[in-house]
């Protein structure tokens, strides 16, 4: 059948759209939009129509590119997209009334056979998500024919359990739970995406391994080399553990432990999610560590924002998580993400049982390089690895690739990784490799739920951690540039700062029997 889509973007000149969105939505149109299916795109805003399509025309100039230069293809493409893309200016009431009336006569000028789409893409503040949601739903959804609607939404999804669930019952007021797609980028990422194809692939040498028997610890880290530059108000008021942990890094959490599926479907891998989350252990002060960088409230003074709400801000957190259940009872899964530490970088690194490990560089380990445990590294990105890319210990399994992955030949010539030579891997890297936002909107297009955040989901993941966001514990200061700011410890199952370099878990699971 034939079909039409109505993209809205709303937000449309703001900085997640000019960045990433528009990108994304002409790659969508270049790969989706042919005679048979059709999309048209509206930028919407409250900016005047004269000065918004102005602004939104820029913005596309600048923004919307080609990969590589001299494909007039894509240029042709690049093009015509630029043209259809149109301005509308969305304030007053009437501005939406006017807006559902053009929607609609559009609509009805196409066969009913066709099945038409609607998606609302809201890059807004998230405070006014329930009055958008509530004024596009009254002028502008599909009423007749065969078609569906989905609505977009960008994340802060609330600030604890509480902020959350009001804000899930207001988007619920008028839109059902099946049409809620809550965006989560890290789900878009290449690496990230494969983890499940992964695991089902190479499951008759992952399943038996993958459990408390013979797993030492999972680490799932998110470092970055830079600050908060533009955005402290923002970050101010959510600070690491909103940012990223309770969203990017426990999604993570879910992928590499929960049970397999036994399809891909929504349904079928939502269910598992949940089993998993639904064990993870409720946060508490002695298992998580904050910390903000030295320049922190200095750095957000120049920007006009006064000391004494920055003074708590955490720009580092490091929290070990346990799951209870049979299959991962007592295994350490330490979730670490800090601004301003010695690289950029994203993994989720599994690590077998071995009698001694260190956590970040190894060499320094006697002076002498050191092989390391057996492991299998998602690297998802940046660092100090050239492409995104899944590592396998050689002595651990040679992995089976599933079509999206294809594999590369690695040299001790290529850049050591964690401190430890290329030469010990098997290294599996996606075949295409989209920046997140190409495939969370290619995603959206095709109704590929499972990589959106169900609402069952995100209430789970505030509830485990809203236990810790309510302390007030003072962030403890470090240095710029931390030679990853992993200078903390394990102690009896909890975790806390030392002035060592490196980590180390005495027996994680003698500990644990005495908390
Ligand atoms: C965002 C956070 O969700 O993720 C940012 O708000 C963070 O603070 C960013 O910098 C990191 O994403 P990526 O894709 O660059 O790893």
């Amino acid at each position: 059948p034939r079909s039409h889509t109505d993209i809205i973007l709303a937000g449309a000149l703001g900085d997640l759209s000019k960045k990433y969105l528009w990108q994304g939505l002409f790659q969508l149109y270049s790969k989706f939009s042919d005679s048979k299916n059709t999309i048209a795109f509206y930028g919407v805003s409250r900016d005047v129509y004269e000065v918004g399509a102005e602004k939104l025309n820029k913005i596309l100039q600048e923004r919307v590119t080609c990969k590589m230069k001299d494909d007039t293809k894509c240029e042709r493409r690049r093009h015509e997209f630029i043209q259809k893309v149109r301005y509308f200016q969305l304030k007053a009431d009437e501005h939406f009334r006017k807006f559902g009336t053009f929607l609609n006569s559009k609509s009805d000028k196409l066969n009913q056979s066709v099945v038409q789409g609607r998606i609302f893409y809201l890059a807004l503040p998230p405070s006014t998500y329930t009055s958008m949601a509530e004024k596009l739903h009254n002028c502008c959804l599909l009423r007749s024919g065969k078609h569906w609607t989905r609505i977009a939404l960008e994340k802060p999804f609330g600030s604890d359990t509480n902020s959350a669930k009001e804000m899930a019952e207001g988007i619920g007021t008028f839109f059902k739970e099946e049409e809620i797609y809550r965006v989560d980028h890290y789900l878009g990422k290449s690496v990230v995406k494969q983890i499940l194809p992964f695991r089902l692939k190479n499951k008759d040498a992952l399943e038996p391994i993958l459990n408390s028997d013979h797993v030492d610890r999972v680490e799932l880290v998110m470092k970055e080399n830079f600050g908060v530059k533009g955005r402290f108000e923002y970050y101010n008021q959510y600070g690491v553990i909103r940012d990223v942990m309770q969203n990017h890094l426990t999604e993570l959490l879910a992928l590499v432990a929960m049970n397999l599926p036994s399809t891909l479907s929504t349904r079928e891998i939502e269910s598992q999610r949940m089993g998993i989350l639904n064990h993870v252990q409720p946060l508490t002060s002695r298992h998580t560590l904050i910390g903000q960088y030295s320049k922190y409230i200095s750095e957000a003074q120049e920007e006009g924002v006064n000391a004494s709400s920055s003074a708590m801000t955490p720009t580092f957190g490091a929290a070990v998580m346990y799951v209870d259940n049979a299959r991962w009872r007592n295994v350490p899964f330490l979730v670490i993400s800090g601004k301003q530490l010695d690289e950029k970088s994203s993994y989720i690194r599994i690590v077998f049982k071995d009698k001694e490990f260190c956590v970040s560089s190894c060499t320094h380990l006697n002076g002498s390089h050191f092989h390391g445990p057996k492991q299998i590294i998602f690297h998802i990105g940046h660092g100090s690895l050239p492409s995104p890319g899944i590592l396998v210990s050689k002595n651990l399994f040679k992995p089976k690739l599933p079509p999206g992955l294809s594999t590369i030949v690695v040299t001790s010539h290529d850049s050591s990784v964690y401190g430890l030579s290329m030469d010990d891997f098997n290294v599996a890297v996606p075949i295409e490799n989209n920046d997140a936002y190409v495939t969370v909107i290619e995603d959206l297009y095709l109704g590929h739920q499972q990589s959106f955040v169900s609402t069952g989901r995100l209430m789970t993941l505030w509830e485990i951690w809203t236990p810790v966001l309510s302390g007030k514990h003072s962030p403890k200061m470090y240095m710029e540039n931390a030679d990853f700011s992993l200078n903390f410890q394990l102690n009896n199952g909890g975790i806390e700062f030392t002035d060592k370099y490196i980590a180390f878990v005495e027996s994680p699971s003698e500990a644990r029997d005495q908390m």
